[in-house]
């Protein structure tokens, strides 16, 4: 994949992007990821899957007084999605290359995180792919570990069967989490559900977009 870079063109992830070697070793236990940024009190709000980074660029603008951290496992993605903070300036940004779900589960301590974000995830639609699926029984609880108290989640997705395993698993998880509207976050333009790359490119295809909020109980 190249994404439209010039031939050579070397991405700068400096100070933007954290690597897995930039990690201390699991055995050092939590990593406050609040730490990795400049003013580590302000909000923390938590991307999974940010593909090339469009939503962390249109919306750290809009809320420079939140940090913001993109968890991307794909190395290219993650590379381009750090480089784009970097020219974009988005000092309140960072992309790590990890899997989010296992970054969540076994790293962030409890009670950090203001919202996580969850867009357009990969819908791995073969049965015996189902557990790769970020929406699981074990990551909701995760997430409510994870979130500080009243916490919001914000799902969107365009496959009708993530949708409809995804509210199952929200049934599940009435103990954890409350169900609400979602509401369009103002980087989202006029008739967007959130903006992403991936959104504007399935609404060229037609095709519908399903979205919810979870408030931590
Ligand atoms: C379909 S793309 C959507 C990208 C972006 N959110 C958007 O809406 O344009 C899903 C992205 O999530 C990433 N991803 C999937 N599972 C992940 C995980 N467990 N941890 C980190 N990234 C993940 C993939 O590499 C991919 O870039």
């Amino acid at each position: 994949m190249s994404f439209g870079l010039s031939r050579g063109r070397t991405l700068d992830v400096s100070g933007f992007g954290l690597g897995r070697d930039d990690l201390p070793d699991e055995s050092a236990g939590p990593v406050d990821p609040r730490r990795w940024f400049d003013c580590p009190d302000r909000p923390f709000e938590l991307e999974i899957g940010s593909g090339k980074g469009t939503f962390l660029v249109q919306q750290c603008g809009l809320q420079p007084d939140t940090n913001f951290l993109g968890i991307e496992w794909t190395g290219e993605f993650y590379r381009y999605g750090a480089d784009r903070l970097r020219r974009n300036g988005c000092t309140n940004a960072r992309m790590l290359h990890e899997n989010a779900v296992e970054f969540i589960g076994h790293r962030v301590p409890d009670g950090v995180c203001d919202v996580i974000h969850l867009y357009f995830s990969d819908p791995w639609p073969k049965s015996r792919h189902h557990k790769r699926r970020v929406v699981q029984d074990a990551t909701l609880k995760q997430f409510h570990r994870v979130l500080k108290p009243s916490g919001l989640v914000h799902i969107v997705t365009d496959h009708p069967d993530l949708w409809t395993w995804t509210q199952e698993h929200v049934l599940r998880a009435t103990a954890l989490f409350e169900r609400l509207p979602f509401t369009p976050p103002p980087s989202a333009r006029d008739g967007e559900v959130i903006g992403t790359n991936f959104e504007r490119k399935y609404r060229r295809e037609g095709r519908p977009f399903h979205a919810m909020t979870l408030r931590r109980i």
